[in-house]
């Protein structure tokens, strides 16, 4: 059977014009999870979505991740060859590392720190006159990743190592000069962390044997050689740099808070599932991750289609939030959707499908939700503010994409 084709030798500008909606605008369209089209310099990418795709693209037999990934996203977002680029037993081990740190005693830590942290800021706040919500939040979390993963932090740097892992995630979807300061970003944040680890190593430094500093500074390989230090600056970075973009997430919480502010008395009241409902709508509706690439590992035909060795393979994570099939009216925030939800690994997959010890799907979704819930409490229960009229709008167009005031609060008091 043909996969229905978009028509055109190279349509990444449309990629570009339509941003988040590029892959869903189409899958509606064809009426088909499936269709093929060609990007970046007219190659053949085939674009799949909804449960079924997200199936497909989580089998391990059938995709590989080596060469997925483009070298400007190793260069800014993700670094060069980590984990998202692994595949078999390699990966399988390397991605043990990653979950061995997410023990319920450690996400417990977690919501600990998180909750001290958030104390220690929201007392500053009450002294300014204006709080700048995404860039406080930031620093919040980058307070939260170091202390979480046992990496040492400065007063005086916490500035410039917020500002640098929020550049490099800030980078992904761009070319420019946004790019370029991802990518300043990411040179500037591996040698401070390969320069951590080598203390470690050379016994200057002794974290806690729980945290992810000391477990990826004494991280062996496969052939039971220590990691290379570059190797263990880059996997480290894929657990402070990713904390520090949950203040995306916060962000989003509080802007669904203030346009559904009927959900607060629910917050307050029937507060511990309610909230978890309110966090994975969150997830839900506003856009973060826009989809996900693979490559065919060898030819193979699903639901009559062939699938040849080496296409690019694009998941629509985005979309496959906004399915018709799957939710119904996607386009509402509705955090009730989720009360007695009965998910699979593949039907909802804002931090990707499937598995999370042989496959990819995110190693830090647990401590995503927990961190979210205890920001919403402190957003919906712990403080009182005022939201001054400004820009709230953000774009479907820009990735990754933040409300254009970076939602602007005054007159913080604790209650
Ligand atoms: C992978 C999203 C937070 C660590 C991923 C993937 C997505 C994602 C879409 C790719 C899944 C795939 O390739 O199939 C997010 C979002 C987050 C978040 C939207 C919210 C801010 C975190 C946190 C951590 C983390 C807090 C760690 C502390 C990782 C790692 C991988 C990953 C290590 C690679 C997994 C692998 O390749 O096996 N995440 N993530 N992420 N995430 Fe997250």
């Amino acid at each position: 059977m043909a996969i229905p084709r978009e028509k055109g030798l190279d349509n990444s500008l449309d990629l570009l014009l339509e941003g988040y909606r590029y892959i869903i605008n189409r899958r509606i369209r064809f009426q088909s999870d499936i269709f093929e089209t060609r990007l970046m310099g007219g190659k053949k990418v085939i674009c799949i979505g909804g449960k079924e795709g997200a199936e497909v693209f989580y089998d391990n037999e059938k995709f590989r991740r080596q060469g997925a990934a483009p070298k400007r996203i190793q260069k800014t977002l993700l670094g060069e060859n980590g984990v998202q680029t692994l595949d078999g037993v390699g990966h399988k081990h390397r991605k043990k590392l990653f979950m061995s740190l997410m023990t319920p005693e450690r996400i417990d830590d977690f919501i600990e720190i998180t909750s001290k942290q958030w104390q220690i800021a929201i007392e500053n706040w009450e002294q300014k006159k204006e709080v700048v919500l995404f860039d406080a939040t930031r620093e919040i979390m980058c307070r939260i990743a170091c202390e979480w993963a046992g990496v040492p932090l400065w007063a005086k740097e916490l500035q410039q190592r917020t500002t640098d892992l929020s550049a490099m995630i800030d980078a992904f979807g761009a070319f420019g000069p946004r790019h370029w300061r991802g990518r300043q970003a990411r040179n500037r944040s591996e040698k401070w962390i390969r320069g951590v680890i080598q203390q470690v190593r050379q016994g200057q430094l002794m974290p806690h044997e729980d945290t992810a500093l000391y477990a990826m500074a004494w991280h062996s390989n496969l052939d039971g050689k220590l990691m290379d230090i570059q190797m263990a600056a880059v996997e480290l970075l894929n657990i402070i740099r990713p904390i520090v973009a949950i203040a995306r997430y916060v962000t989003f919480s509080a802007l669904a808070l203030y346009n559904h502010p009927e959900s607060k008395a629910k917050l307050q009241t029937d507060s511990e599932e309610y909230s978890h409902m309110f966090v994975q709508e969150v997830r839900r509706f506003y856009p973060f991750g826009p989809f996900l690439g693979a490559k065919v590992r060898s030819d193979f035909n699903w639901n009559g289609y062939n699938f040849t060795n080496g296409t690019l393979v694009l998941l629509d994570i985005y979309g496959t939030n906004y399915d018709q099939d799957l939710w119904e009216l996607p386009e509402k925030f509705r955090p009730e959707r989720f009360r007695g939800w009965q998910g699979s690994p593949f039907n909802f997959i804002p931090q990707g499908g499937g598995e999370y010890d042989i496959g990819h799907r995110c190693a830090g979704e647990w401590i995503t939700i927990e961190g979210m819930k205890v920001s919403l409490d402190f957003l919906a229960n712990r403080i009182d503010y005022q939201v001054p009229k400004q820009n709230l709008n953000f774009s479907l167009v820009r990735m990754p994409p933040m409300p254009k005031s970076r939602f602007v609060i005054r007159k913080v008091k604790q209650k």
